[in-house]
């Protein structure tokens, strides 16, 4: 059975519906990484209509329960997802008038959550730093929620047969034939292993030989349990939707024969290269996916036809793995060091990357700033120089008597001169101290305004020195 052929409408009315346009995603070809002796494709999922790899299982999970009679007209669907499952059930969800009660951990990127919400799904967060058996762990709390409501489905796609099927049905399908049957290496990350165990489903019966390779990302626990060594602890990492702290039950391991541990810088610049040398705006996973890649076909001597997945869209990444300033913060963009204060800048006047406001702007303008880039406090700034700062207690002060015509007025007599300039040589002993009194620190270069340190990048300093 055809991806195209479950849905009853789809023979009378082609493509009438956006799950319709579910699965046939197109196979490229990347030639910007170096892969020694092999080719490289890539299956853009990300151009399924919900935008990722989960918008097959999101119809498959929910067409197999209403065959089953698991779930009537009107019901309730609840699941635990990194939010590209969300968004696969939301799609088939609003199709079919169910509703959608997701639970997602809260180091899910805001763009997921957004479009969640938007698309009319009941989200609950919950804790992303908590293992299976925590009360707050997102599975225990999907199946908890679903039981407490009548009639309530918990979609479960950890162990959910539906959900290999999918892959087993429709992705093997497209890569044997759209790889003219030539596909020597599949390389898959595992969230669900639903991927995993469907494609090793399809493939055992087509090709037995293909090799599939895990790329697993580092602190998640899989690949270590592929290459049979003691079980690390598990840790924490960046890239979303793969990496686990258990053995999904539906892991399958047949044919695997290589697992690569893949780091989040790692997978941030494959998935930067990507996009500057193919123009493909690719999700973090991705990132993951073509480092291993990129590693097992440099093992090579044999030349081999090698296929990984754009699992989902970059746009759900852009103000992380695509905004220099957040890998910059998070150490994964290293500046040239200075040896001098300007290594704890990351935002600087020169370059226009400091938000400030200037001495003849209004209040009012203030506030919209700060608005618009969710900052409580702005920099004041005359001639080039930082003359003061303006936070949101200066502009309660202007508006105290009740009269919102008081924002219209300049914001220079209400800023704060709480401020105090130091040179790039200035001693890191004196900047502590110079924050614990509650001042700003400005940092001036060659006599004009560079940048801002705060204890937040005072912080990042330090943690940045013990990674
Ligand atoms: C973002 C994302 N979600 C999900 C998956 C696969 O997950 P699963 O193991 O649940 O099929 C991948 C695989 O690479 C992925 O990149």
């Amino acid at each position: 059975m055809q991806l195209n052929e479950q849905s009853e409408h789809t023979s009378r009315h082609q493509y009438k519906r956006p799950i319709d346009l579910i699965g046939n995603t197109p196979l490229v070809e990347v030639s910007c990484f170096d892969v020694g002796p092999c080719r490289l494709f890539l299956k853009l999922e990300n151009q399924n209509p919900g935008g990722s790899i989960k918008d097959r299982i999101g119809l498959s999970l929910i067409e197999q329960a209403e065959k089953d009679g698991k779930i009537k007209p009107g019901g309730t669907l609840v699941e635990a997802t990194a939010g590209n499952t969300g968004l696969g059930l939301a799609l088939a969800a609003i199709t079919k008038g169910y509703r959608l009660i997701l639970v997602i951990p809260d180091k899910m990127s805001t763009e997921k959550v957004n479009h969640l919400r938007a698309m009319g799904a009941e989200i609950i967060l919950t804790r992303s730093d908590v293992e299976k058996g925590h009360p707050e762990y997102y599975q225990d709390y999907a199946q908890r929620i679903s039981e407490s409501i009548d009639g309530a489905f918990y979609v479960n796609q950890f162990s959910n047969p539906a959900n290999p099927l999918a892959h087993e049905l429709t992705t093997g399908p497209e890569i044997w034939e759209q790889s003219n049957r030539e596909v020597d290496a599949i390389v898959v990350a595992v969230g669900s292993a639903g991927t995993l165990k469907g494609l090793t489903n399809y493939f055992r019966k087509v090709k037995p030989e293909l090799e599939i390779i895990l790329a697993d990302p580092e602190g998640s626990i899989l690949a270590d349990h592929v290459n049979r060594l003691p079980l690390p602890k598990p840790g924490s990492w960046f890239v979303e939707g793969i990496g686990e702290d258990f053995i999904p039950d539906q892991f399958d391991d047949t044919l695997i024969s290589r697992a690569f541990t893949i780091t989040d810088g790692e997978s941030f610049a494959a998935a930067r290269t990507l996009l500057r040398k193919e123009g493909i705006l690719a999700g973090s996973s991705s990132g993951t996916l073509i480092s291993a890649a990129v590693k097992y076909a440099r093992e090579q001597t044999e030349p081999k036809n090698i296929v990984t997945f754009v699992c989902d869209s970059g746009n759900k990444y852009l103000s992380k793995m695509f905004n220099d300033f957040w890998m910059a913060d998070q150490g994964f963009i290293e500046k040239e060091q200075q040896g001098n204060l300007e290594d704890l800048i990351t935002r600087t006047y020169s370059e226009r990357s400091v938000i400030t406001v200037k001495a003849t702007d209004t209040l009012l303008h203030a506030l919209s700033k700060m608005r618009m880039f969710e900052i409580s406090q702005l920099p004041v700034v005359k001639d080039d120089q930082v003359v003061g700062i303006i936070d949101e207690w200066d502009i309660l002060t202007a508006v105290e008597k009740g009269s919102e015509t008081a924002l219209t007025s300049l914001l220079e007599p209400y800023m704060s001169t709480n401020v105090v300039a130091v040179t790039v040589d200035e001693k890191l002993s004196t900047i502590i101290t110079l924050l614990k009194q509650g001042l700003l620190v400005i940092v001036n270069k060659d006599g004009a305004f560079h940048g801002l340190i705060t204890k937040m990048d005072y912080l990042n300093h330090l943690r940045k020195k013990l990674t």
